[in-house]
């Protein structure tokens, strides 16, 4: 499903608030802000955050969704796996050495097993070899070694319908934020009967996301699971693409040409090149109808050839990329809205 104008003007919120002159005069409203950009719909960019507010917290608690909603960002992300009892929970990865204390549950040692996957041989603790009851034993822990520790072993691991609900009561007070759901992994839930498509549709439905007005994209990296998914629901997907070295490991190649998705969801070096200039990526895909979104622009880890987050975001923008994923939600709220 290509995107449409309609479904943006869903997502997208109002503009800048007047200003006051300094004359000491009475107050004048400032001149409408006459900024364009060269997005799909000529709508402002979404800023996307990254796992919540995660260079700021422990990514995936509630504490980082809930300041990247507090910062003003349009989405927030729940990146989805899958416990042994069928629970949709919010991790970036299918094992849970990085993000939590399970290595210090001694209860858990002799759940440390091996498994062979995409990126090759791992021995850890996996997602779906616990229930949500045990998973909720856990607590998060940062997993970048140069961000704050000092939320580590505190914050609890959080549920896809807890993510939900935050929204939800964000909605409730006024302040509507989408949620940019990634489904990690779909292919292998589904091969050890955790398939993830129902669970997702029902689980909004059954939280009335759509009744409140919670905009929502689905994304993945598989485009089997968002075809399966689209078959089922008319929410806009978004196939997310790998960047180098990965593609190559992985043997994947993307045509946009074929893709029958809302967007992608490409990795920054699609777009940005180390020279400081851009491709001409963002105008192929959006020729084709495609929106773009682009992962990941971190404060602390700005790309080679950026001086800073706010160099890379405002070559984004100037690319007319649709959305951004950050991890500082309020830089990148900043630059868009300075745009
Ligand atoms: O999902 C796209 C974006 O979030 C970047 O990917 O690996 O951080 O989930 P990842
Ligand atoms: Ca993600």
């Amino acid at each position: 499903m290509k995107y449409t104008v309609a479904i943006a003007a869903l997502l997208l919120s109002a503009c800048a608030p007047a200003q006051v002159a300094s004359t000491g005069e009475a107050p004048v409203a400032a001149p409408e802000k006459t900024a364009t950009y060269a997005t799909l719909t000529g709508e402002k960019p979404i800023i996307i955050a990254h796992r919540g507010a995660s260079g700021l917290y422990p990514e995936h608690t509630i504490l980082a969704y809930q300041t990247a909603i507090d910062q003003g960002a349009d989405f927030i992300e729940p990146d989805l796996v899958m416990t042994k009892d069928g629970v949709l929970i919010t991790r970036h990865d299918p094992y849970l050495s990085d993000t939590t204390n399970v290595a210090d549950h001694p209860e858990f040692a002799d759940r440390k097993v091996k498994r062979v996957t995409p990126m090759g041989e791992k021995e850890d603790w996996w997602v779906d070899d616990f229930t949500l009851a045990e998973i909720k034993t856990l607590k998060a822990r940062q997993q970048f070694a140069t961000r704050n520790m000092e939320l580590n072993d505190q914050l609890d691991i959080v549920t896809f319908d807890e993510v939900m609900d935050l929204a939800l009561q964000a909605a409730a007070e006024g302040k509507t934020v989408g949620l940019h759901i990634e489904a990690k992994w779909p292919g292998y839930y589904s091969s050890v009967g955790l398939d993830m498509v129902d669970p997702i549709i029902e689980g909004m439905k059954a939280k009335g996301l759509k009744e409140a007005g919670i905009p929502v994209f689905i994304q993945s990296f598989e485009p089997e699971f968002l075809a399966a998914f689209a078959a089922k629901s008319a929410l806009p997907t978004i196939q997310n693409m790998v960047g180098e070295p990965y593609a190559s490991m992985m043997g994947v190649t993307y045509d946009l040409e074929t893709l029958e998705t809302a967007g992608v969801g490409a990795e920054k070096s699609f777009i940005l090149k180390e020279d400081g200039t851009t491709t001409d990526f963002v105008d192929r895909a959006h020729a084709q109808g495609l929106l773009v979104h682009v992962y990941t622009v971190r404060d602390d880890q700005p790309l080679k050839g950026y001086a800073d987050a706010q160099a890379e975001l405002t070559a984004l923008i100037g690319a007319g990329v649709d959305g951004i994923w950050v991890d500082y939600p309020e830089t990148g709220v900043a630059v868009r809205d300075a745009h």
